[in-house]
């Protein structure tokens, strides 16, 4: 065991636990990643965020874990995370209510443009906020917020990267999920890729602030777009189907359906319709 462990830090690239030093000296940020809560294991950093935004984290905080023993996806999923291998982090933010809805058009964003800055790959969106490699999902966005009234009180950002992750060995994911190690074909750093998505994810996040437009680069990306899809629901209804002719500036998908008219779908799991390529 001591050999292996030997092996890898000689290889120069993975560790079992993240070196925080070096994530503070590749943070270009005034806040975000500043303040670092970090766990070898936790059920879900959204969890714990929950708890430290609750008794005044400051904006930017991060809770990151090593492992998650309930990790938790969209629309009532789990999330796969296991040891050492990926990113498990939840960022506190204190948006705005009018910049509330913006955080799943940025997060995703940020992760695609973290991914291509320190590895060279290039990812794509999958509406809403999956980041995926060709077809295969690499990162998932949760944010989830705390309102008083008209008031956010706090929102969180989670974010799962799969970095050395071997998604063959888990049968839920092994098909629809990869890496950026099964890409590459090499360890990343995962400490690199963390720095990177919270550098980006700051930038847009005062882009954001100052009222500039973000959803230009995130439509870019977006990979659903002219594709003839079909949008569920938690327990699997189809709530609409049609062609994904454009995107909302706010993230909502606007479809064309078989009859002409069009319609704005806000939220829901996308896939390609059968036989639509
Ligand atoms: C999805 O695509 O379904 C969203 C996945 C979000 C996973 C991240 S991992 C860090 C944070 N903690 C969680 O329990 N979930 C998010």
């Amino acid at each position: 065991m001591a050999l292996s462990c030997r092996l890898w830090h000689d290889r120069g690239a993975v560790s079992e636990r993240l070196d925080l030093d070096r994530l503070q000296s590749l943070l270009r940020t005034e806040f975000v990643g500043r303040s670092v809560s970090y766990h070898q294991s936790v059920t879900s950093t959204m969890e714990v965020a929950k708890r430290e935004a609750e008794s005044g984290a400051p904006e930017g905080a991060i809770v990151i874990a090593e492992e998650q023993t309930a990790g938790r996806g969209r629309m009532g999923r789990s999330w796969v995370s296991p040891p050492s291998v990926n990113l498990y982090l939840t960022v506190v933010l204190r948006p705005t209510l009018d910049q509330l809805r913006y955080l799943a058009v940025i997060a995703p964003l940020a992760v695609c443009q973290a991914v291509e800055e320190a590895t060279g790959l290039l990812p794509r969106i999958k509406w809403p906020n999956d980041v995926a490699i060709g077809d295969k999902k690499v990162s998932g966005i949760l944010v989830q917020s705390e309102l008083a009234g008209d008031e956010v009180q706090f929102a969180l950002a989670g974010i799962g990267i799969n970095v050395n992750l071997d998604a063959s060995a888990y049968a839920e994911i092994a098909q629809i999920a990869t890496s950026l190690r099964a890409e590459l074909g090499r360890e990343v750093s995962r400490e690199e890729v963390l720095a990177a998505t919270l550098n980006h994810l700051e930038t847009l996040y005062q882009a954001l602030r100052r009222g500039e437009v973000v959803s230009m680069a995130w439509k870019h990306r977006l990979d659903t777009l002219g594709k003839h899809v079909r949008v569920q629901s938690a327990d699997g209804s189809v709530l609409e189907q049609g062609v994904a002719v454009d995107a909302d500036s706010d993230g909502s998908l606007i479809l064309r359906r078989d009859d002409g008219s069009h319609v704005r779908v806000e939220a829901g799991e996308v896939t390609l319709r059968p036989g639509s390529g």
